[in-house]
């Protein structure tokens, strides 16, 4: 049974595979954190209630044990103002001025499978959800804490409900999704950090008493911290050692925060960001949060990132992309930029004859009169200057190289140059009487608004049922400022960061279903929006504007941590690169994004016949491989982060097969060759090597190593593995 209650001690024990969450309902009602970790078989842990009496901890009246302090103990979902002067997971204000909340046990309840989230993304297929009513017994207001347990990922899906069952309306002012109080705080908070064309850099630090944290106030999760961390024990690695992940399902404002008090236990805590933020209650109203996705592994980071890698694959979304090789894409962002007529699109397109490739994307620049970024976003219709009759011809052109067509929409955005401006500017975010922040040139549609959703809504869905169109490629390119809604009333200003994202979620809900055979990628200048709210709609995102493959090398390594190397889109870009000016050899950009959803950046009308050679052959290659980054495990090996090389390798489930990469960064001067100790293969096994037409032991490919060749600076090689026996 994944949840089981004990009567005797009032203990819930929720179980997965390799993991055991305790909680309990102690004297009083109160609900105390037990343990997260290992999997236990049975637990009595009455014995761990040894409360030592601290200095200036406030003494609940009512308990019988008089040492006993809130401020002291493990508290599973705790309040402000009755004790524990830790961050609160909830707080509200109400009429009365009171902010004082004192959360105790109601009941409970087990349910087989998990319920949608209320409109917000999220997981499901789970065995088991608990749910926990919580009251507070002066106003009635009452939080319902919902654990789904999904067995074999071994994680476990946390949010909470916040139910004004008083006569009033109530203020909420912080919802958490879930917190946790973890009794051994001598961790390592690991985050992914990093910003535009540097996305979710791995960032590892001790944690020191007091409070860290990574958050967004930008109204995107941004490039700047991803809704993700890791608390790992100082010593864990990527194979061994504890670590505890946390993963938000959300794409807006947030905030994951760790305490670490004088005695050195530590909170935890997930969910929307409290800046900026409050919602108001009105009675029998309610407040879901998103959705919190916790996961331990005592086998170190691999093993954790492989956790939320099979949950996120298989139980985020309900796209038929599930198990599914995703598309080769060629996109002609870094191709043409904005400067492309009908002639040259269809020469584009006509040039990938026999290469191998799936989709043609047309990227930005096809609608309004758009030959920069200052015009034309959310005129939805095509640029009669460009492209005189429409998209049609281009369509026939990919369906004459057998070729299937994609659009990219930037549909939350505008331009004050635009039709659709000078109709509706009163459709922008931003307070009337004050001059606005652009970014990129453009404005925000305030997506709160339901004229603007359905205008959004419509515009997409127009195109894609009048043209045949496989993908779609979702852009949002700026951070929202001036956060003011023109039809909120004064109070509910705060809540448009939310609202925006919740209608956000509505409207991708609605066409990705309308659209089921569609590809939804998502981007967001790149990565900025790089999160598991979004991978819901989207099931894969255009990791980084950055296409240098060295660069990549970081950023995907990075990004592998949380996400699944499969929603990440990687493209072979031009030589030398836009971004960084950096010459890579064309095998090393090829091996770097076959390592994700895979594709091209360029324009093969430029290309010797030798590199359009090398796209037929890395396209070939990709399709044999793509079942290993579909479905296959994925072990970081050598860390691009402290070391002069990078590899990671693919493992099919059933060890039969494997794809593995090696990269220079750079090299040091005399270095010798080294060996690469592979993982997850069989070691009773014999694996052959396609590269090196020859045949290796499993045990002396991960015990004893390959020697590998000294590469020179961004050169890459590959070890394609078969098992023979
Ligand atoms: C963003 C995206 C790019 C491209 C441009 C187009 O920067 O990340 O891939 O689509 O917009 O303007």
């Amino acid at each position: 049974m994944p949840i089981a209650f004990t009567e005797k001690n009032r203990i819930f024990h929720l179980s997965t595979k390799h993991t055991s969450y305790l909680f309990r309902v102690f004297e009083n009602d109160y609900l105390f954190t037990l343990y997260y970790g290992k999997k236990l078989r049975t637990a009595d842990m009455t014995h761990h209630w040894q409360v030592y009496p601290s200095g200036f901890s406030p003494i609940d009246q009512t308990f019988t044990d008089h040492d006993f302090s809130q401020d002291l103990m493990m508290l599973e979902y705790p309040v402000y103002g009755h004790g524990d002067y830790r961050a609160p997971a909830v707080c509200v204000r109400f009429p009365n001025g009171s902010r004082l909340l004192d959360l105790q046990y109601e009941a409970y309840s087990i349910q087989k499978g998990k319920l949608p989230l209320d409109g917000l993304p999220c997981t499901d297929g789970a065995e088991e959800t608990l749910y926990i009513l919580l009251r507070d017994r002066k106003s009635g207001l009452g939080v319902r804490l919902s654990y789904s347990v999904f067995y074999e990922e071994d994680v476990i899906a946390r949010s909470a409900e916040i139910i004004n069952s008083t006569n009033d309306t109530v203020i909420l002012t912080n919802a958490m999704s879930m917190s946790t109080d973890l009794p051994i705080g001598d961790f390592d908070m690991i985050s992914l950090d990093g910003t535009h064309i540097r996305e979710r850099q791995i960032e590892r630090k001790p944690m020191r008493n007091g409070t860290q944290s990574v958050e967004s106030r930008r109204g995107a999760s941004s490039h700047h911290h991803n809704p993700f961390a890791v608390f790992a024990a100082p010593h864990t690695t990527e194979f061994a050692g504890d670590a505890y992940g946390v993963m938000l399902v959300y794409s807006g404002n947030f905030l994951l925060r760790a305490e670490k008090d004088a005695f050195s236990s530590v909170r935890v805590q997930a969910g929307i960001n409290s800046f900026d933020f409050t919602w108001e209650l009105a009675p029998n109203e309610s407040f879901i949060t998103p959705e919190a996705l916790l996961s331990y592994s005592d086998k170190g980071l691999n093993r954790l990132s492989q956790q939320y890698h099979d949950l996120i694959r298989t139980h985020l979304g309900h796209t038929k992309t599930v198990g599914k090789r995703r598309p080769i894409v060629i996109n002609n962002w870094e191709a043409t930029y904005f400067n492309f007529d009908e002639q040259k699109l269809i020469d584009l397109i006509g040039s990938c004859k026999g290469l191998g490739i799936d989709v043609f994307v047309l990227d930005d620049g096809w609608f309004g009169h758009r030959d920069d970024d200052r015009t034309s976003l959310g005129d939805w219709f095509t640029d009669k200057r460009k492209l005189p009759n429409g998209l049609y011809p281009l369509i026939e052109a990919c369906q004459s190289v057998g070729m299937q067509f994609g659009l990219w929409f930037e549909p939350e955005m505008i331009s004050e140059d635009s039709e659709l401006y000078h109709l509706h500017p009163d459709w922008v975010i931003g307070e009337p009487g004050r001059t606005f922040c652009r970014g990129r040139q453009q404005l925000i549609l305030d997506l709160s608004r339901e004229d603007v959703l359905s205008y959004i809504c419509g515009a997409v869905r127009r195109i894609l049922r009048e043209n045949r169109i496989s993908y779609v490629k979702w852009d949002m390119n700026r951070h929202m400022t001036d956060a003011y809604s023109r039809l909120l009333p004064p109070q509910k200003q705060p809540e448009i960061y939310h609202r925006y994202i919740k209608n956000l979620y509505r409207l991708l809900d609605t066409l990705t279903k309308e659209f089921p055979d569609v590809v939804f990628e998502g981007c967001s200048g790149g990565g900025g929006r790089f999160d598991a709210g979004m991978l819901y709609y989207t099931p894969q995102i255009w990791t980084s504007d950055n296409s240098d493959a060295i660069a990549r090398l970081r950023i995907q390594y990075g990004t592998s941590l949380a996400y699944p190397p499969v929603c990440m889109t990687a493209h072979v870009s031009a030589s030398p690169n836009h971004q960084l000016g950096r010459t890579t050899p064309f095998q090393t950009r090829g091996l770097v994004a076959m390592s994700a959803s895979f594709g091209y950046e360029l324009n093969p009308l430029n290309l010797t016949d030798d590199e359009r050679a090398m796209i037929a052959e890395q396209t070939a290659q990709y399709k044999k491989i793509a079942p290993l980054v579909v479905s296959g495990d994925f072990y970081r090996l050598i860390s691009p982060f402290e070391d002069d090389d990078c590899a990671w390798i693919f493992v099919s489930k059933d060890r039969s097969e494997a794809f593995a990469i090696y990269a220079r960064q750079l090299l040091r001067p005399a270095s010798n060759g080294r060996r690469i100790r592979f993982a997850g293969l069989d070691p009773e096994a014999d694996y052959y090597i396609e590269e090196l037409q020859r045949t290796f032991g499993g045990d002396e490919l991960m015990y004893a190593g390959l020697s590998v060749p000294v590469l020179f600076d961004f050169h890459a090689v590959s070890y394609t593995m078969h098992r023979v026996n």
